[in-house]
């Protein structure tokens, strides 16, 4: 298990727990539901590219269960889950990576401990290309993609790509 620590205000004690990414399972359902409601609708469009106002299991379940060709991760911290991030196996060498953060614990720093986690586990399978499609207008997502060397092309059709080459490990 990796605990990571979120980026506290002074005025915060550091006896607070810490954050905790682990991989999602398919035991997150509800945990995966609880971020998404506390997302707007604006966010849910950010993130899938349309309306999403149910929250059914069969459509969580592909974003929760183990699949050979998509890593998730689930960030919590204390057991209230804050954020997700997978990311979907495009090639052997490329993947195109996707996240949510709930509303409440935005800019705190759970995007980019995620962002960060699932670069390092796709450098350790040797992927070298991430890409993410976004919203040319998602500034939230431009600054977070940015942060971690991500680099912008377009906008077409009011979409921004976002890549970034990965160093292959020695
Ligand atoms: C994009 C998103 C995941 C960011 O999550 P987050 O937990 O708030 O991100 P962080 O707190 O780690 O912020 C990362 C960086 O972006 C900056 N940032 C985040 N939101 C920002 C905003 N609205 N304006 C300016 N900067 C912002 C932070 O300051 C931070 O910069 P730093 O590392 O230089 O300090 C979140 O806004 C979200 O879930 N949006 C809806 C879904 C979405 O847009 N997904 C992306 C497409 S798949």
């Amino acid at each position: 298990m990796e605990y990571v620590a979120l980026s506290r205000s002074e005025h915060e004690p550091e006896s607070q727990p810490a954050l905790k990414i682990r991989p999602i399972a398919f035991g997150d359902a509800d945990s995966y539901r609880s971020i998404l409601e506390r997302t707007s609708e604006e966010d849910r469009y950010c993130r899938f590219f349309h309306v999403v106002n149910h929250f059914d299991l069969s459509d969580i379940r592909r974003f929760v269960e183990p699949r050979l060709d998509t890593i998730g991760l689930i960030a919590e911290e204390d057991g209230v889950p804050y954020g997700v991030a997978h990311a979907f196996f495009l090639s052997d060498h490329s993947a195109e990576i996707a996240i949510v953060v709930a509303g409440d614990v935005r800019r705190h720093g759970v995007g980019h401990a995620l962002l960060e986690r699932l670069l390092g586990e796709l450098r350790s399978r040797q992927f070298t290309e991430v890409i993410a499609m976004a919203l040319s207008v998602n500034s939230s997502f431009a600054h977070l993609a940015a942060s971690v060397g991500m680099t912008p092309s377009g906008p077409l059709d009011g979409m921004t790509t976002w890549t970034l080459s990965v160093p292959v490990e020695a």
